[in-house]
């Protein structure tokens, strides 16, 4: 008895001290692979205000106090808060800054991410999944110059596209406008590298499609423009997204408008027609006179009687006056029942803050340079995109519609129409290949309350997948395509390795078709070794193997 207590006390004893190595050995390596990571970000660091003379006024570090308010500043969806984040922020403020912070980077191997306005769906600009990085913030680099003689205005990625608006209308009166999205504070380092769709795509395509030149540093350190980097790097930079290099500024087309144009919103709930006229506008929307865009709105409402119904409201810009406007809108879409009344004559620059809500929120054009997190919705989100090549049924509309009441889940659906100028570029063209036979593109946005706490978040994200499979037989097919802007990591990830093309290829062609070969061909010729990645980067078409 007594002997098998000392062999079991042995053996406990034995055991003991094999817990303890493996204890000490856990130790031990999470102390290295941390301080590993340490020791290159702090070489990073001394790279960059040694070697390089950065100031370090242009550098924080996660035990400053600005830290947290710096990063928070631009981000536009607190569901990203809480995820991982960088071990220094960099704001440089001249483009030799971007230069050094890429050579110290590359040097000692330190991952990056850019960020311009911070808008990205998936805060990919903020947060990674790929390891401890560092954050260059472009904010500072945000200048814009206007040449009113030959109507084009170079741009950095840092400014917004409020403050461009805002410049354009300042600089060059109102006869000028810039094609690009709805919501002022969106960067244009990201805007124009992904698309860049809004109210005068139909008249005059994406932001993206005004892009006549640029400025980038690539993955060497070296600051290139359309001359030096070439037309296929040029090409993959308007539209093809993040990750071949650290765009510094684009030099776009200004485009000409009226003084005057034209704006309506006109809302209908289920019992007012609602299923009628949305099936209607598929037909007619991205056949109509270019100079007018009717995107469609969807939110559960409530009528009279307190029941819930859907209300669609069409939204409309058009570049013309009222009676120019009326008779259109009598030939093409009488069914609307459009009155003067409704319709209001406004500046262009007018027409920006009344489609931001800025307006109705008593914002003026000061407001426009706002930056930061200024939308009065600020909530957590999901959103996911489609392309719509045939009409809807209003069958299919009714079996919609029933997911707009459901308990707890506040859904947006925006419809926005194509055709016009956008049916005149062809799909190779640029990086972005819904155009010809894409009557409209369709944007779903769940929104829940930040006080819900993140413990629910997962039961919207699985609501807001049912949601898109449900939608599946109404929209494109083989691939199912979306907008690279409105990101998406439900659509994949890229993996390292390999075979990182081909896993790629799945996400990658439902953003961008067959275009995304060449965006790959691309990136092998100016980042081979992949330096600027992210979840959901274009990898090199042949890994470099390292
Ligand atoms: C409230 C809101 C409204 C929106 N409205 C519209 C709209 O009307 N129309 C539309 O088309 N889209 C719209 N978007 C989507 C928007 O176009 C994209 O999110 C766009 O990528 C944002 O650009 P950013 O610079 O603000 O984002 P960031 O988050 O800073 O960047 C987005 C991506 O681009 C990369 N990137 C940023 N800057 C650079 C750079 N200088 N060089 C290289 N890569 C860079 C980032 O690393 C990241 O991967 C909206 C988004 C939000 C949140
Ligand atoms: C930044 O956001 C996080 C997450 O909401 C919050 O905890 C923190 O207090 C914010 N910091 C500042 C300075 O606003
Ligand atoms: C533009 O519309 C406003 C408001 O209706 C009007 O006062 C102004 O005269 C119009 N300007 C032009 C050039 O038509
Ligand atoms: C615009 O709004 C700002 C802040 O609300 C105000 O200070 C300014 O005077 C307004 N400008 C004009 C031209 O109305
Ligand atoms: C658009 O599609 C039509 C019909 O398929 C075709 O005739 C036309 O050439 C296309 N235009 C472009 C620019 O691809
Ligand atoms: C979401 O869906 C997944 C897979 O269907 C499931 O495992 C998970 O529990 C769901 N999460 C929530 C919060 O409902």
């Amino acid at each position: 008895m007594k002997k098998k207590n000392e062999e079991s006390d042995q053996f406990g004893l034995v055991s003991v001290y094999l817990v303890l190595l493996f204890l000490i050995a856990i130790a031990i390596f999470l102390f290295s692979s941390s301080s590993n990571s340490t020791t290159s970000h702090q070489s990073f660091l001394r790279c960059l205000l040694d070697d390089h003379h950065i100031p370090p006024s242009m550098i924080t570090t996660r035990d400053s106090n600005s830290f947290s308010s710096l990063l928070n500043f631009s981000i536009q969806n607190p569901r990203i808060y809480g995820n991982t984040y960088p071990t220094l922020i960099v704001s440089p403020t001249s483009e030799s800054h971007v230069q050094h912070a890429i050579t110290c980077a590359k040097k000692h191997r330190i991952h990056m991410r850019v960020r311009s306005g911070g808008h990205d769906y998936e805060g990919l600009s903020y947060t990674s999944t790929l390891g401890p990085f560092i954050l260059l913030d472009l904010f500072n680099l945000r200048s814009i110059s206007i040449d009113v003689t030959s109507n084009t205005a170079w741009v950095q990625s840092g400014a917004t596209l409020g403050e461009l608006y805002h410049a354009i209308s300042e600089k060059a009166g109102p006869n000028v406008a810039f094609p690009a999205g709805v919501c002022p504070t969106v960067g244009i380092g990201g805007h124009l590298s992904g698309g860049g769709l809004g109210t005068l795509v139909r008249a005059f395509g994406l932001a993206a499609d005004q892009v006549v030149d640029a400025r980038l540093v690539n993955a060497n350190g070296e600051i290139q423009n359309r001359k030096s980097m070439g037309e296929g790097l040029f090409w993959a930079i308007r539209g093809g997204g993040c990750c071949f290099g650290i765009i510094l500024s684009f030099k776009v087309t200004l485009v000409q408008v009226p003084p005057n144009v034209t704006v309506f919103s006109a809302s209908r709930t289920l019992n007012q027609g609602a299923t009628k006229l949305v099936t209607k506008w598929q037909n007619v929307a991205h056949e109509l006179d270019r100079r007018l865009f009717i995107r469609v709105v969807l939110v559960p409402d409530e009528d009279e009687e307190g029941s819930k119904t859907v209300k669609a409201t069409f939204n409309s810009l058009f570049l013309g006056s009222k009676a120019e406007l009326l008779p259109l809108m009598g030939v093409s879409f009488p069914e609307l029942g459009l009155r003067e009344e409704d319709c209001t004559e406004m500046s262009w620059i007018k027409s920006v803050l009344y489609f931001s809500g800025y307006l109705s929120g008593g914002k003026n054009e000061s407001a426009l340079t706002e930056r930061g997190v200024v939308d009065p919705f600020f909530a957590p989100f999901k959103a996911k995109s489609d392309f719509v090549k045939e009409p809807v049924s209003e069958q299919g509309w009714d079996n919609i519609w029933k997911w707009f009441s459901e308990e707890n889940e506040f859904l947006i659906v925006i419809l926005d129409p194509f055709g016009g100028r956008m049916d005149e570029i062809s799909e190779s063209e640029t990086p972005f290949p819904h155009r010809n036979g894409s009557l409209y593109n369709l944007q779903y946005m769940v929104k829940w309350d930040v006080a819900e706490g993140s413990e629910l978040t997962g039961k919207h994200l699985n609501w807001t997948k049912r949601f898109y499979e449900f939608m599946a037989p109404y929209v494109s097919k083989n691939p199912r395509a979306a907008y690279y802007n409105y990101r998406d990591l439900d659509l994949g990830r890229n993996e390292e390795g390999a075979n990182s093309y081909l896993t790629a290829n799945v996400w990658g062609r439902r953003y961008f078709k067959d275009n995304f070969r060449r965006l790959a061909e691309v990136k092998s010729e100016v980042d081979p070794d992949n330096f600027f990645r992210n979840e959901q980067s274009v990898p090199p078409l042949f890994h470099s193997g390292k």
